[in-house]
């Protein structure tokens, strides 16, 4: 296939697309494992998945078969329908984790508008009265959808959306007081990421899931996690949860589950989803055969392949080496993360920079041929493939340390 040049490209997304996003100025066209290409053929190495989306790298040839051979055969059918691949997602999702049963979607603000749904019937069936409160973070992300919207806590998004859903209530993340106060008999549940992700990769204490965890039992408040960002082994375990050992009620799943085809799931315990009934939640797409194929070969390769394993392994040799440049680099103030999803916390002591540190970095680094981004002003997110090798996590902590020296 002929490529667009970007400036053509560029020039049709202005003239016909919405203006929702601030584009970087490259057109990709083209992806194989950690690499991606643009249109005129520069390489770049990709430390950001999609946003964690393409776990597996690009265009993964077992992904690539799986659904090229489903394309062929049946992509989509309705839930009017048993659909094999479906079934046998949620039995591979499913066993040997503390969930019973799916619900799957095509995005993560969609299996979010799912789990706000389940957990306000649940409520009802449960308790008999309307026990409709949603407790969520302050700095989440929960996505765009009206619902998951109003359970995104930065204000920022609400403003002009308005009304939003009632029924929202916000505490700070990782404070224990804080939720101990906003949980009451009136709260069906808390929804909260592991790691927080667009709001600047927090990790909370140890504890404070284990305590979140006790709150809700107390009052009977269910605990959803957002494991769209952090789940599929994105933190070294296949959910994020399972480093804080507890066990939530439900989660949510969409980004890499996929491995870069569009699906979302919710998964919950048995009792819970019961409440769920013919009628209560649908969607067309939500799914479907050629979705589900992909997945399936994600989780197949995930364990063929030893995935987990592999983030454990790439993981010290990138946080070892940002250590590193951290110690070197008085302009670094914190590494965050865990697994292979980072947050490099900036700061510009001398104020030299005429525009947020984060931005002017991920700016240089694309420019030497590494992807990756701006979550807050202060703020580098890395998100690398699962599959990333040591040499190019090398290459990359190369480019940021260029960048770094030439950005302050
Ligand atoms: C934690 C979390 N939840 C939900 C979403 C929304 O997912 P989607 O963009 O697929 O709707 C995101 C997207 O960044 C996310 O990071």
């Amino acid at each position: 296939m002929e490529y667009l040049k970007t400036t053509e490209v560029k020039d049709l997304t202005r003239n016909y697309i919405m203006n929702t996003y601030r584009r970087a100025g490259i057109s990709l066209v083209k992806g194989s494992g950690a690499r991606v290409w643009d249109a005129e053929g520069k390489e770049y190495l990709d430390f950001l998945s999609g946003i964690s989306v393409c776990g597996l790298g690009h265009c993964h040839p077992k992904i690539v078969a799986a659904i090229q051979e489903q394309a062929g055969k049946l992509m989509h059918c309705s839930n009017l329908y048993h659909i094999q691949s479906q079934a046998c997602l949620a039995q591979a999702l499913l066993e040997g984790s503390p969930f019973d049963k799916a619900f799957f979607c095509n995005s993560g603000t969609e299996a979010n508008e799912a789990a706000i749904k389940l957990a306000r019937k649940y409520a009802k069936v449960k308790h008999g009265v309307t026990r409709s409160v949603i407790v969520t973070a302050l700095k989440s992300f929960h996505g765009r959808t009206l619902g998951s919207l109003t359970a995104t806590g930065q204000m920022e998004y609400h403003k002009d959306f308005g009304p939003l859903l009632s029924g929202f209530k916000y505490v700070p993340f990782n404070d224990i007081p804080a939720i101990e106060q906003a949980v009451t008999p009136e709260t069906a549940a808390v929804l909260l990421e592991p790691i927080q992700g667009e709001g600047g990769v927090h990790v909370p204490d140890k504890d404070y899931f284990g305590r979140v965890r006790e709150i809700c039992d107390k009052v009977g408040a269910i605990l959803i996690m957002d494991e769209v960002q952090t789940g599929m082994g994105r933190t070294g375990k296949m959910f994020a949860f399972e480093h804080f050992g507890i066990e939530p009620d439900a989660i949510t799943l969409a980004k890499s589950l996929g491995g870069g085809f569009p699906i979302g799931a919710l998964l919950a315990k048995d009792d819970i989803a019961q409440v769920f009934s013919p009628g209560t939640h649908a969607t067309t797409f939500g799914g479907n055969p050629l979705a589900c194929t992909a997945a399936l070969a994600v989780l197949n390769t995930m364990d063929n392949e030893g995935i987990l394993e592999h983030v454990a392994t790439a993981s010290r040799a990138l946080f070892g080496g940002l250590e590193k440049l951290k110690a070197e680099c008085p302009h670094i103030a914190e590494i965050r993360g865990l697994g292979l999803m980072v947050g490099i916390e900036v700061q510009d002591l001398q104020n030299l920079c005429t525009e947020p540190p984060a931005k002017l970095i991920s700016l240089g680094c694309l420019n030497k041929g590494l992807l990756v981004n701006a979550v807050t002003n202060t703020t580098v997110r890395l998100l690398p493939p699962l599959i990333v090798g040591e040499s190019e996590i090398k290459e990359a902590l190369d480019i940021v340390g260029q960048v770094l020296n030439e950005t302050f």
